[in-house]
Order: C-alpha cells, then sequence, then structure tokens
C-alpha cells in the first residue's frame, strides 16, 4: 500500500484521475503562465492536499495542480515543484511524480531553468534534456520500501525516452525554434556555482546545470513512467550576473515560447516525429 494513498483518496475524491490523464507536465520556475493553456476542470493548491507540505512561498512559485484540457489533451498541471534548496526532503521531492502516476498518468514531461555551461549554451536557449547527472546529494528512492511499485535499484539508463526527445527537437521545429540537446546536472543550491565548479561540471560532461527536476525523473522512472525533460537555459552558468531573479525574468519572459513547444509537443503524441 503506498503512502501516498490518504493523499490520493482526497484528490479522487475531488475528481482528479476521473478522466485518464494522457500526461502530467511540471511546470518550473516561472513558467507558470503555461497552466493557462489547460481548461481546467479540477484544481486545487499544494497547501490544500493534506499531507502536502507547505510550498516556501518564494516569490514565481505558486503550487496548484490542475486537471483538464492541455492542447486536446488530458493533462494533470503542476504548477510550482518542491526544491531541495527550500529544506524539502529527499522523499518530499518525489511526491509530484507520484500523484501523477497514482492519478494515472504514464508520461511525465518536466520542465526547468538552468545555468548553460556548455559553450553556445546561452541565455534564452531551448534544452533538450537526453540524461541527467544527479549531484544533489540526496535520492528520493531512500527510505523505500515506503513507495509501493516503485523499483528500490530502478536502472536510470535512457530515463530520458530517446524517442520523446526526438519528438521535443522536432516540436521546437514546428513552433519556429531551434532546441539543443544535452546533459543535465542537479546540484542542491541555493548558492550558484564558482567558475572551479562550473569547469569541474563541464568535465563531468554536463550541459547545463539546475537545481531540481532529477528527483523528480528518479521516481518517475522507478514507478515505470516515461520521462522527458525540457529546459531554458536562463544565464551561462557561473557568470556574475547568476541571480534567482534573472532565473525568473528569464522563465517569464520566454514562457510562451515554451508554451509553443509544448503544445507542438502535446498535439504530435502518438504522430511519427519527422
Ligand atoms: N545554476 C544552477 N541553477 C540554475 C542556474 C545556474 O546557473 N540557472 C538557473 N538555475
Amino acid at each position: 500500500m503506498s503512502d501516498l494513498g490518504p493523499e490520493l483518496s482526497f484528490l479522487r475524491d475531488r475528481g482528479f484521475g476521473a478522466a485518464v490523464p494522457t500526461l502530467a507536465l511540471i511546470l518550473g520556475s516561472g513558467f507558470g503562465a503555461i497552466e493557462a493553456a489547460c481548461e481546467p476542470q479540477v484544481r486545487i493548491d499544494y497547501v490544500e492536499i493534506p499531507g502536502l507540505p507547505a510550498p516556501s512561498g518564494l516569490p514565481g512559485h505558486v503550487c496548484r495542480l490542475t486537471q483538464g484540457c492541455l492542447w486536446g489533451v488530458n493533462a494533470l498541471v503542476f504548477r510550482g515543484r518542491y526544491h531541495g534548496y527550500e529544506g524539502f526532503t529527499a522523499r518530499e521531492l518525489g511526491l509530484l511524480p507520484r500523484l501523477a502516476q497514482g492519478l494515472g498518468a504514464s508520461l511525465l514531461v518536466v520542465t526547468n531553468a538552468s545555468g548553460g555551461i556548455r559553450p553556445g549554451l546561452e541565455a534564452g536557449n531551448l534544452l533538450a534534456i537526453t540524461d541527467h547527472i544527479n549531484l544533489m546529494g540526496l535520492n528520493p528512492l531512500v527510505g523505500l520500501p515506503r513507495i509501493s511499485g516503485a523499483a528500490r535499484f530502478a536502472p536510470m539508463a535512457g530515463a530520458y525516452d530517446p524517442a520523446l526527445v526526438d519528438a521535443l527537437v522536432a516540436a521546437a521545429g514546428r513552433a519556429g525554434e531551434s532546441m539543443q540537446r544535452g546533459v543535465y546536472a542537479a546540484v542542491l543550491g541555493p548558492s550558484f556555482e564558482t567558475a572551479a565548479e562550473v569547469r569541474a561540471l563541464a568535465a563531468q560532461g554536463a550541459d547545463a546545470v539546475g537545481m531540481s527536476t532529477v528527483p523528480e525523473v528518479i521516481v518517475a522512472r522507478a514507478l515505470g513512467m516515461s520521462v522527458c525533460g525540457l529546459s531554458l537555459i536562463t544565464n551561462r552558468a557561473g557568470s556574475s550576473d547568476d541571480s534567482h531573479d534573472q532565473t525568473l525574468r528569464q522563465g517569464n519572459d520566454n514562457a510562451a515560447r515554451l508554451g509553443r513547444v509544448l503544445e507542438q509537443f502535446v498535439k504530435g503524441l502518438g504522430q511519427p516525429f519527422n
């Protein structure tokens, strides 16, 4: 029995999961506006769901769950996420994908902001995440078997479905955007990287660095969900203008572009990618 039983029952009683969602979408920093594309059937603030921790209330992180019609498919849209740098536990960082899977979603689409490491990844660029490096120092699967149905020693090879990565890049093309592919490294934060850390990340094979997403992907894969991820480069990692304000501003400024790519991606689901 999942230890999320009460939370899921609460949500089902309010109509969540009544229709099987085609996908779950987690909207990261500054991308909240994309939620407006979802015609809501049911909506609830995370804080209203018993058992879920209260979000820390950082500016730019409105936290609520909507289920409804998103570009023609039924979707769960998570606006806002839990971050390790806010002090949430590894278990809490895995809650959103567990709710998504518990409500019937088999595909998780994650979005985030990141700092560019590879030359050519500049503020405003879009990145399809091909793989990750977990440098957060925590793993949401620690503490199993409390997560029922999850593999404790979950394989992470191919975590970001290559066909879905191709689909994201193709969707970007249809939306008139170019999208690079690359490896996302997750650090705990909240401090940004030193110049030496950026060099170390590059040497390890990271193309971009951020402070989220990876725990969600680990849980989703352990639960057997398909995953893909889209990152907006908001700054060059380690540059002197790294700031949370810059991340949010870039997110807000580019949310509409991200939305158009996601729209094409969703409309292309189930169709050949090229
Ligand atoms: N480092 C870590 N996380 C980030 C960055 C960065 O440069 N930009 C946006 N999120």
